[in-house]
């Protein structure tokens, strides 16, 4: 017996020794499973970039905060990102010290940024006015400029973090601006770094940009760029989505020569000793996980057949807010035939419209009862979930090495819904 579709997750015996089946039944449905090898192998790809002693991999913590996870990111020796207070709270919780920690800060209030500065991490800033803010928070201090080198990329306009479309990073021209304001505050110029974008697939956008970035570097002068200590070239590197159509992977062989021999070039010639960074959120976290599903529905409204399924948008927004695609695989036993493909749609049960997680898709039929798993849900999937409609989130399964499925994280109750609520003082909730 073989599933109707799950080629892709058989081969890599994703589930361990778990059947999805099974896992649903045993966790609930929605369930996001995340795999333990395919983590760690993610985590390794990006740390063997490069053999530079001060090359490491700065993992890029919005992508999945989920405190497991990030402890093995930690056992595998990257180090990580924060931009929230929220984020540095997460990662402190999962074992990263104050050194492990760079704060990359985006129009953060007064309090916010002495948060950080008290708990003894590195931060960047993103603008002349929140470093003249830093300085006057914390003269005398270390801090790292965030630059917009001009050149974006990415899956979506709402990704893309460099060229003027956006609110990211100082430009360039206004170095001698930022020279000013950190010898008036007799700042330690710690560092540069910039995010061009989101999920790129081929590398020669990204090592253009970090050769920008070196050669802006290059404009300090000698005593501030000798004693420079972290030069960070951003994330944004892309997964294949398409995993069925068999989309090539981004060609990181090409992608870590080049940068090599940037890093090493470029710190032979200056005489540059610090750290270099990459800062990847989803390559890192987004294959590593699938979000599981319950058809509860087919029908035909016209020519269009939908599966409803417990897959909302409150689960997975990625489709809805980017047009995101995911592939789908799809779990009932049966005799291995391939049936005929038609075109259908997933949608979840939320109260609008635009809930499609998969849009007219090609696949075998689906049945009532179905599980759908939403291949690499890893990166941006639970935490850019929601309570809306307030539906629960759901909980989240790792399969250990060995193949064994540990509940990580339970599903949200209804006593979580009314967690937080306070009385009105005034009376108002007698009224
Ligand atoms: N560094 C900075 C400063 C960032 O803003 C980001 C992502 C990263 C690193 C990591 O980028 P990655 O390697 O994951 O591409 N929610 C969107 C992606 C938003 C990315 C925001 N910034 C999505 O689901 O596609």
């Amino acid at each position: 017996m073989a599933n109707v579709r799950s080629t892709y997750t058989d081969k890599l015996q994703f589930f361990g020794n778990n059947t999805p089946q099974e896992l649903v039944q045993r966790f609930g449905s929605p369930l996001y499973v995340y795999n333990e090898n395919i983590l760690r192998t993610r985590c390794r790809d990006l740390k063997n970039l490069s053999t530079h002693p001060k090359y490491n991999v700065n993992y890029s913590a919005k992508a999945n905060t989920n405190i497991h996870l990030l402890r093995i990111i930690h056992q595998e020796g990257c180090v990580i990102d924060a931009m929230s207070p929220g984020e540095l709270y997460m990662d402190q919780q999962a074992g990263f010290t104050s050194d492990e920690i760079l704060y990359i800060s985006n129009n953060i209030s007064s309090e916010e940024m002495m948060n950080a500065i008290q708990a003894g991490v590195l931060m960047s800033v993103d603008s002349l006015s929140q470093l003249e803010q830093y300085g006057r928070l914390n003269p005398g201090g270390r801090v790292m400029v965030r630059f917009n080198p001009g050149i974006g990329a990415g899956h979506h306009k709402k990704v893309i973090t460099a060229g003027k479309e956006t609110k990211f990073g100082v430009t360039p021209d206004n170095m001698p601006e930022v020279l000013r304001i950190i010898a008036q505050y007799r700042l330690h110029f710690a560092g540069l770094n910039q995010h061009i974008g989101s999920l790129f697939m081929t590398p020669e956008g990204y090592l253009e940009a970090a050769a920008f970035l070196l050669s802006l570097a290059e404009t300090l002068p000698a005593e501030i760029l000798h004693k420079l200590e972290v030069i960070d070239f951003g994330g944004g590197f892309g997964i294949p989505y398409h995993k069925y159509e068999g989309e090539a992977p981004l060609d990181i062989e090409t992608l870590a020569t080049g940068l090599h021999a940037l890093m090493t070039e470029w710190a032979d010639r200056t005489g540059y000793t610090g750290r270099f960074l990459t800062e990847p959120g989803r390559y890192i976290a987004a294959e590593c996980g699938i979000l599981l599903g319950t058809t509860h529905c087919v029908k035909n409204n016209g020519d269009n057949r939908y599966a409803g399924t417990d897959l909302g948008f409150n689960v997975l927004v990625r489709p809805a807010m980017y047009d995101s695609f995911h592939d789908v695989e799809i779990y009932r036993e049966q005799p291995a035939t391939d049936g005929p493909l038609m075109e259908q749609s997933i949608v979840g049960n939320i109260c609008e419209s635009g809930d499609i997680i998969a849009k007219k898709r090609l696949l075998p039929e689906i049945h009532e009862g179905d599980i759908i798993g939403m291949l690499d849900a890893g990166a941006y999937g639970y935490v850019m979930s929601s309570p809306y409609n307030q539906r629960l989130r759901p909980a989240e399964v790792l399969i250990d090495a060995q193949g064994n499925a540990h509940l990580i994280r339970r599903r949200e109750s209804l006593a979580d819904l009314m967690a937080g609520y306070e009385t009105p003082g005034n009376g108002a909730a007698s009224r």
